[in-house]
């Protein structure tokens, strides 16, 4: 019984199963240095407080150093009879140093502790996750810069719509991962705050410092109410949020890749080192790997969906349901990471088939628009502009030709006001230069952009 630190007024040793089932350890080790320094950040205040001596404040940062050495070279032996990391480094600490380790516990709760560690370890992942976001946003601004002029096709409904320029493409991807990231970075913010003595749910008896605490931890401060700190999960619901959105947008431009990728589109390919064949189609090169981070998306969102099922409902204050929080959310960083790196690591390898894409937008009628405003600026009502340009296409898909290479005849017969001029003056070039204004497709508002984009990543 006495392996247990919560063990006295236990009679009879917990069910084998049930010391398996409950346990977190195979989860939560990984918070190991996190829960260190929670560990030595109390263990310093409480000798700053005349509630621990400097003897035992001295012995407990030793053997936690020690213990992170351990841990750091594989030797540390993780038992799910001590169910978490908190309680594992902590009866290690004990085993080490005795009486002045048991100690270390005054005036704190694994609730307040499993809180505490969660946070700071997932500031330190969402950092990561940030950097990864920056460093794909740097690797599409380089691809922007090289594409500002490629024209393309740009697709409503995935129907031929207006040509655009590759460039300006991209950069539309760089302007949502700038949003998921600020997401990151907002949230971060606010779950910045130290739970550390509010124990179990309504604080301690003991004369704490929680401003201390929060200072040594790097925090903004203490959270203002106990209840509160040690039930919220806010933080872990807001970065699922944040993750399942960045997910969202990863899986759109796999999605594209994919699309573009294909023998009926030839846009692009990409490099043999992310993709893979197939065992019995020797001409196959699948995108393996857009296709496998649009998969991804669906277990992060699923992610956002356990957290909020598990809180919700809950009364105040700790619910063992919450232990349940970390999977969710350790599994959506783990997979949005691995996805933000493979297409950092895999875009700069990417070939664009230029001609291909030049041909894509030159066919279609991508240049509708523009004749419709050509017949506007020669005083034709919009209106009229649409239905002529219409008429226009018609006749265009049954000789089998497009709109620039209809002739005189062909243009008077539709309306008096068609003429030959403007359709010969439709080119591809022409629509993307013409847009030339703020957030437009023009090359020459590309690069702006471009410059924009690389004074702010500093790249
Ligand atoms: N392993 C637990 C968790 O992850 C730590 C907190 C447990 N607290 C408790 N009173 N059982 O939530």
């Amino acid at each position: 019984m006495s392996e247990k630190p919560w063990g006295g007024r236990f009679e009879s040793p917990t069910n084998e199963f049930v010391e398996a089932f409950n346990a977190s350890i195979d989860v939560d080790a990984r918070m190991y240095a996190e829960d260190i320094a929670g560990s030595r950040a109390h263990a310093k205040m409480l000798t700053a407080q005349g509630i621990l001596s400097q003897e035992d404040c001295n012995a407990i940062l030793r053997g936690l150093d020690e213990i992170t050495g351990e841990i750091n070279s594989g030797e540390f032996e993780f038992t799910i009879a001590l169910e978490d990391v908190h309680m594992n480094i902590e009866a290690r600490l004990t085993e080490k140093i005795g009486d002045a380790g048991k100690r270390l516990h005054t005036a704190r709760s694994r609730n307040d502790q499993v809180a505490t560690d969660t946070r700071l370890y997932l500031r330190r992942r969402t950092a990561d996750i940030v950097a990864r976001i920056r460093h794909l946003q740097r690797v599409l601004v380089a691809l922007a810069d090289e594409h500002a002029d490629t024209i393309m096709p740009g697709f409503t409904h995935l129907q031929t719509a207006q040509p655009v320029t590759l460039g300006h493409h991209l950069l539309a991807y760089v302007e949502m991962f700038d949003r998921d990231a600020g997401r990151f970075a907002d949230a971060s913010k606010r779950m910045n705050r130290c739970p550390l003595g509010s124990a179990a749910l309504a604080g301690t008896t003991f004369a704490i410092d929680r401003v201390m605490t929060a200072k040594e931890l790097g925090f903004d401060g203490p959270t203002s109410n106990s209840l509160d700190a040690v039930s919220d999960r806010d933080f872990i619901m807001e970065l699922l949020a944040a993750a399942s959105i960045s997910a969202v947008h990863l899986s759109r431009f796999s999605e594209e890749l994919i699309l573009w990728m294909s023998a009926q589109f030839r846009f692009i390919d990409l490099p043999d080192a992310f993709c893979t064949g197939s065992s019995i189609m020797p001409q196959k090169k699948n995108p393996d790997m857009p296709e496998l981070v649009r998969g991804k998306t669906g277990r992060i969102i699923g992610g956002l969906v356990a957290i909020l099922t598990t809180v919700k409902s809950l009364p105040l204050a700790y619910n063992k349901d919450m232990q349940e929080d970390k999977t969710a959310i350790f599994d959506a960083f783990d997979n949005l990471e691995g996805s933000l790196r493979v297409f950092g690591d895999m875009l700069p390898g990417i070939t664009v088939n230029k001609a291909v894409l030049h041909r894509a937008a030159s066919s279609g009628f991508a240049t509708a628009t523009d004749l419709a405003d050509a017949l506007v600026r020669a005083g034709v009502p919009f209106r009229d502009a649409h239905e002529i340009v219409g008429k226009s296409v018609g006749h265009c898909i049954k000789a089998d030709i497009e709109l620039h290479e209809m002739d005189d005849a062909a243009c008077s017969a539709i309306d008096a006001r068609l003429s030959v001029d403007m359709v010969r003056a439709l080119s591809v070039e022409s629509c993307v230069a013409a847009r030339d204004h703020v957030g437009g497709t023009a090359p020459a508002q590309v690069r702006i952009q471009v410059a924009t984009w690389k004074k702010e990543l500093k790249s």
